[in-house]
Order: structure tokens, then sequence, then C-alpha cells
């Protein structure tokens, strides 16, 4: 049997009649009525399914990640359950496939999907993801390659996958092939109501300095700054992220063009103590440092968590 756990999303989307017709409403539609939309679902898999959140994803937040990875783990203590598959928005979809990648171990299979399409799009592409998802959580291949995505007919791993383009059912890429992927899992044990706060911030010409201490005096406890080029940090920032570091808050280096960010290429971060995202984007940078927060990680195992393959 396949479990589904809907979370809301585009792919539950519906025309927002106060838009006259221009917009759309993401997570509106219950689960129910769109398994009935999928033709040839029956046939795939004996399916259950949940509605454990309706949300809009750009609204998710990671107290809805810790809400999501409660059902899941529930749904794989159940042996008639084979695979799960998670409904989700696609904008910030990569960010709760990370999270769960890193907070499951290997086990039942774990798949999420979207739509870039509402449901009652004339050609909406949400059934023919969610037959396909169902069609990979069933399959031996899924087994042991950690928390997958489909979409559009392709299958990627949570860890190398983003939504590159904002419009149109090629949306999401990723940079190396599923079949390579593996369970990662290594904060299976977690265990918390809530997980620190780290925020990202922008570095851009003339970013002001005073974001650091915002940040900072707002409660967050690690910093990922999502810098210009090779993750330069502006002159600028300097007394700031020290005064940071000083009071214990965690700077991580990453950037905001794709490639890695090395350490100690470009910026001295054994001297100022930094940590660097290695090829990591900084929304996963950010899940990634917010995890080694709340399991007391030491810097050096957080840094060698960032830089795993
Ligand atoms: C959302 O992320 O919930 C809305 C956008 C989408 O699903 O494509």
């Amino acid at each position: 049997m396949i479990h589904i756990l809907a979370t809301g999303g585009t792919i539950a989307g519906e025309a927002d009649p106060t838009s006259g017709g221009s917009r759309y409403k993401a997570g509106v539609r219950p689960v129910g009525a769109l398994l009935a939309s999928v033709p040839g679902l029956a046939e795939a898999a004996e399916i259950s399914a949940e509605q454990i959140l309706a949300l809009d994803s750009k609204d998710m937040t990671p107290a809805d990640w810790l809400v999501i990875l409660a059902a899941v783990r529930r749904a794989r203590l159940d042996p008639a359950i084979d695979g799960i598959v998670i409904l989700h928005g696609t904008d910030t979809l990569e960010e709760t496939a990370y999270f769960l990648h890193l907070t499951l171990p290997a086990g039942t299979p774990v798949v999420l999907t979207g739509a870039m399409r509402p449901a009652d799009h004339p050609e909406a592409d949400g059934p023919a993801n969610l037959l396909a998802a169902v069609r990979l959580a069933s399959s031996r291949e899924a087994r042991g390659k950690g928390v997958l995505v489909v979409m559009n007919g392709a299958a990627h791993d949570a860890r190398h996958l983003i939504k590159a383009r904002t419009s149109g059912l090629d949306a999401f890429e990723s940079a190396e092939a599923w079949t390579a992927a593996q369970a990662d899992g290594r904060f299976a044990d977690l265990d918390v109501a809530s997980l620190p706060r780290v925020d990202i911030l922008p570095g851009y010409a003339g970013a002001p300095a005073r974001l650091i201490d915002a940040c900072v005096t707002d409660g967050a406890r690690g910093l990922v700054l999502a810098l210009a080029g090779h993750g330069s940090v502006p002159a600028s920032w300097l007394p700031g992220l020290r005064l940071a570091r000083d009071q214990g808050v965690a700077i991580l280096r990453a950037s905001r063009c794709a490639g890695p960010v090395t350490r100690n290429a470009n910026a001295d971060d054994d001297g100022e103590g930094w940590l660097t995202a290695g090829d990591l984007p900084p929304p996963k940078a950010r899940i990634a440092l917010m995890l080694a927060l709340a399991s007391r990680f030491s810097a050096a195992e957080t840094q060698a968590l960032l830089l795993r393959p």
C-alpha cells in the first residue's frame, strides 16, 4: 500500500474566484478529490491518504517540517505501507525534501511531488506527477536512495534538486543523477519541539551590515550568508560578523551562484571561525545548520555535514 500525505500546493490549487481568472489559490482541493482525478491510480497501487496540511508552500515553516516528519515516521511504523508520497507546493519543495532526507534513515521509500499547474487547469500536470510518484515509491529502485522527488516525468534526489525556473513544467533540475543517491538520515534521532532559528542574509552591492545585528538581536542562532561570487564577504560586514560570532552565532558562507564555496579560498574561514557551504545552496545549507545546532554538533562535525557529497 502507498500512503499519501497531502500538504497543499499548486497540485491542490484552484482558480481564485476573486481574481477574475488571473490567479489561483494553492492548497484548497482536498486529497480525496485529487486522488479521484488520477486515471490508473487504482491499478498502480492500493492507496491510503491523509491531509496533514493545506498550505501554499511559501508559507511552510520549520514547525511544519516537524509535522511532516512526524507523519512520515508514523506511516513508516505501519507494516502495510510500502511507500509514502508527499504532495507539496513546488516553491519550497526542495527544502522540505532535504529536511526529510537528513532526518529519515533508509527505510520505506519517501517521494515528494507537486505541480506547476493548478488542479482545475485543463492540462493539469498534477495527476501524472502523482501517478509517477506512486509508481516510484512502489519500486525497488527507490529503496536506499533517501528522499526522492518526481516532477514532469523525471526523478531527482533531495540533496541535488533545485527549483531552477519560476514557471514551466520543467522548473526543476538537479546536478546529479538520482540513481546514484544514498540515504542520509544522520539526524534520524531528532526529537525536538522546535528548530533553532537560522536566517539567510543576502549579499548584494551596498547590502547594509546592520542586517546582521537585526537578525542576531531578533534571535537568530545562525546566519547563512548568501554572498556574491565565491562567497565574498563585504568588508563592511566584518565587524558585525565578528561581534555575532563572539556572541555564539554560527556564521556560514554560501553563494548566490551555483558551485562550491571552498574553505579558506577567498576568505580566512579558519581565522574567522566561519563555516562554508560547499555546493549546498543557501536554503539547504540553512537546513543543515539548523539540524546541526539542534543536535549540538561541533563546528568540525557541522562542516563535515555541509561538505558531504
Ligand atoms: C506552492 O508552492 O505551494 C505554490 C506554487 C506551486 O506549488 O507550484
